[in-house]
């Protein structure tokens, strides 16, 4: 099940990516390293892709905060997606890729001016208004510039989806966006509307993120397009588009049971269209925005093993040259993955062990007991699924440098993101001369 896209077992018994041994790529590039299955990425755009298409218009925005940097982004243009960035850095990004800014949708909950003008010099397609506070800004920046920006609200619909269940709270509590139950979302919509420089094309909302259950997707988008019909009703404005948002679950580990795409295509169009229906309205754009669903499996980590310590009776802890500086996510949100020795793929797993970081941090963990084949130093651990917030989400705790990442595809592997330095670490700093003259 973690062995995806283009990965396999060879006849040497060792993982394979990419038509590539992995334990070339370590020979080649060392580790930590991040390996990136192009053509899996590329499998995984299409697949949501054609799985919305069968319904009708719809667009997919890959959520670039799962993974972004200038060959992602290149790819991602070059499978005719669209991009959901929420940065000013992010933005940068794809502009430098050149990924079509037409095709940008531009979130954020705290934009701020230098951002705005950004994203409208560059000529956005969409912002995605996130507060009241914004459409004052944008609208003031827009004048400055002297045409119409379109954009869409996110409204926070009071529905929050977790992997396993989902609960309806009257309030919900969120940064994000204006909240559909206390009328917020009613007076952000009357507001844009009469704001001279904003065009408002459409409403966004997301639910959460590692999702199986297809239920809250489709009781969200009932609300929205009920929302859309009062819209209609109270101001006259017509809603021509709908972001769903992301937050497609992938597996990780057993237990995990993602739903296929058409699932989650079924779900959305198939209430789209009914409620569309319903209420007598134009059927407006479905736009979804994942990440994890198309860049996560696409990626793995490949560590060296080094040190060993057992716990008499309690745990071995085994330790690897990254950690959570190079994947937060099992620290911060006891995250759960599946890892095999790459070369002794093909052994039987004969012992539990614990996986450790170097982190000087009794936290950096990135696997809670996991069966494997006899540990040795020098093995190479391939952690699954890997691809969506890890580099992301990276830091330089204990100033460790982030690791490499290589693109693979057809037996080529080229490398993506330069590993990082010493030098590279000491880039921005800088010494004062009166410590200097002490
Ligand atoms: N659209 C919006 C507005 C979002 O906020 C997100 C994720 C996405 C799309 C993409 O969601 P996805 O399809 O990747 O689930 N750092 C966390 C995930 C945070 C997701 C935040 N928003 C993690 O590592 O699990």
């Amino acid at each position: 099940m973690f062995l995806t896209g283009t990965m396999k077992i060879n006849d040497q018994g060792h993982l394979e990516i990419g038509g590539i041994d992995t334990l070339e790529l370590v020979k080649d590039f060392g580790t930590p390293l991040w390996v990136i299955d192009e053509e899996g990425l590329r499998r995984n755009c299409r697949m949501l892709k054609e799985a919305f298409a069968r319904w009708g218009d719809s667009v997919v925005a890959y959520a670039s905060k799962s993974l972004c940097n200038m060959a992602i982004c290149t790819i991602v243009a070059q499978e005719g997606l669209s991009l959901d960035v929420v940065s000013g850095g992010e933005l940068f990004t794809a502009l430098l890729a050149g990924f079509p800014a037409e095709k940008i949708l531009f979130h954020g909950n705290n934009k701020d001016p230098e951002e705005i003008r950004m994203a409208l010099q560059a000529g956005v397609g969409r912002i995605i208004v996130d507060n009241f506070h914004e459409l004052e800004l944008l609208n003031s920046i827009a004048e400055e510039y002297g045409h119409d920006v379109d954009i869409m609200l996110r409204i926070t619909p009071g529905v929050e989806a977790h992997t396993h269940e989902y609960i309806q709270t009257g309030q919900i509590d969120s940064k994000f966006g204006f909240t559909l139950t206390d009328g917020q979302a009613m007076e952000g919509v009357k507001a844009a509307v009469n704001s001279p420089k904003l065009n408002l094309t459409g409403l966004h909302y997301h639910i959460g993120s590692q999702i199986f259950d297809m239920e809250p997707f489709r009781h969200t988008t009932a609300l929205m397009m009920e929302f859309i019909a009062q819209i209609k009703e109270e101001t006259g404005q017509e809603i021509y588009e709908l972001d769903v948002g992301g937050g497609f679950g992938i597996f990780y580990t057993q237990g995990d049971r993602p739903g296929n795409p058409e699932d989650w295509a079924e779900a959305v169009m198939t209430t789209v269209q009914e409620k569309a229906r319903y209420y007598g309205l134009t059927v407006p754009l479905v736009i979804i925005e994942p990440g994890r669903a198309i860049s996560g499996p696409a990626g793995i980590t490949l560590y060296t093993i080094g040190s060993f310590k057992e716990v008499t009776g309690i745990r071995k802890y085994i330790a690897v040259d990254g950690g959570m500086t190079d994947n937060i996510r099992t620290a911060l949100y006891g995250a759960q993955y599946s890892a095999l020795l790459a070369n002794k793929a093909d052994q039987q797993p004969v012992e539990t062990v614990s996986i450790a970081g170097k982190c000087c941090e009794s936290g950096d963990m990135l696997i809670w007991d996991i069966r494997l084949p006899q540990v040795e130093s020098g093995d190479i651990l391939a952690v699954f699924a890997t691809g969506a917030y890890n580099y992301t989400m990276s830091s330089n705790y204990n100033r460790l440098p982030r690791p490499a990442m290589v693109l693979v595809n057809q037996g080529c592997a080229d490398l993506i993101l330069k590993r990082e330095t010493y030098a590279d670490l000491l880039r921005n700093d800088l010494l004062p001369d009166r410590l200097k003259n002490r």
